[in-house]
């Protein structure tokens, strides 16, 4: 399964990035707020860290206006790196419209905010080279979000759809071994999460213990 960082916040990328686990990354409105940053700064430099899909999203709601935005983004990145814009979609009848005109153009597409497997299939359909269900605002609303994670993969699976999966809004760990044991594409993670993937406390305790025992040996 793919990793993706689920950020805005460049260093946090950078740190990752340089663990060498980082497949992609998404970002949204809230999380570039969340950054301190602004767009333009955040573009400028995320396609320098991580070689591999990064998601942007657009704003605007009328199809159009969605193409013109997307594609804006698209040039405002350097052409070295154009292979790995990602345009994230809201998840709407415009929506698709945008998808088809956009996946036609040849510019890659997440489509975002995904509850159900019958609008993953829709993307899927309109062209879409991702898709984002989030399972965590699932989970919010005492709904299974990881339910819709098994029907996509079983569905897309049956039709040997291209689209790839991403799993958004994950909250814990367990998200991510639910993700990769249902056998999902990518999930999309936030930093915090990935940190504490890779904590355990035994390792942190045999860590400890070797070092204690190393400074006893006779050099
Ligand atoms: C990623 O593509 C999504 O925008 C993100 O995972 C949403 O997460 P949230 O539900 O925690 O805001």
């Amino acid at each position: 399964m793919k990793i993706f960082v689920d950020s805005a916040d460049l260093d946090e990328i950078k740190e990752l990035a340089s663990w060498g686990i980082v497949d992609g990354v998404t970002t949204n409105p809230t999380l570039v707020k969340r950054s301190g940053k602004s767009f333009k700064e955040i573009i400028e430099e995320i396609f320098t860290l991580v070689d591999g899909p990064i998601s942007l999203e657009v704003v605007s709601e009328q199809a159009e206006d969605m193409v013109t935005e997307a594609e804006d983004l698209y040039n405002s990145v350097s052409k070295k790196y154009q292979k790995n814009v990602a345009i994230k979609i809201p998840m709407t009848p415009e929506g698709l419209k945008a998808v088809k005109i956009l996946s036609s153009k040849g510019i890659q597409t997440n489509v975002t905010l995904v509850f159900s497997a019958n609008q993953a299939l829709l993307a899927a359909k309109a062209g879409a080279s991702f898709v984002s269900p989030f399972i965590g605002r699932l989970d919010d609303i005492g709904q299974e979000g990881m339910n819709i994670i098994e029907e996509i993969v079983e569905i897309f699976y049956n039709y040997n759809i291209e689209t790839e999966v991403i799993v958004a809004s994950i909250r814990h760990p367990i998200h991510v071994i639910q993700s990769a044991r249902i056998g999902a594409d990518i999930a999309t993670i936030p930093p915090k999460i990935i940190r504490k993937m890779s904590h355990h406390s035994l390792t942190d305790i045999g860590i400890k213990r070797f070092l204690k025992d190393w400074e006893s040996v006779k050099k």
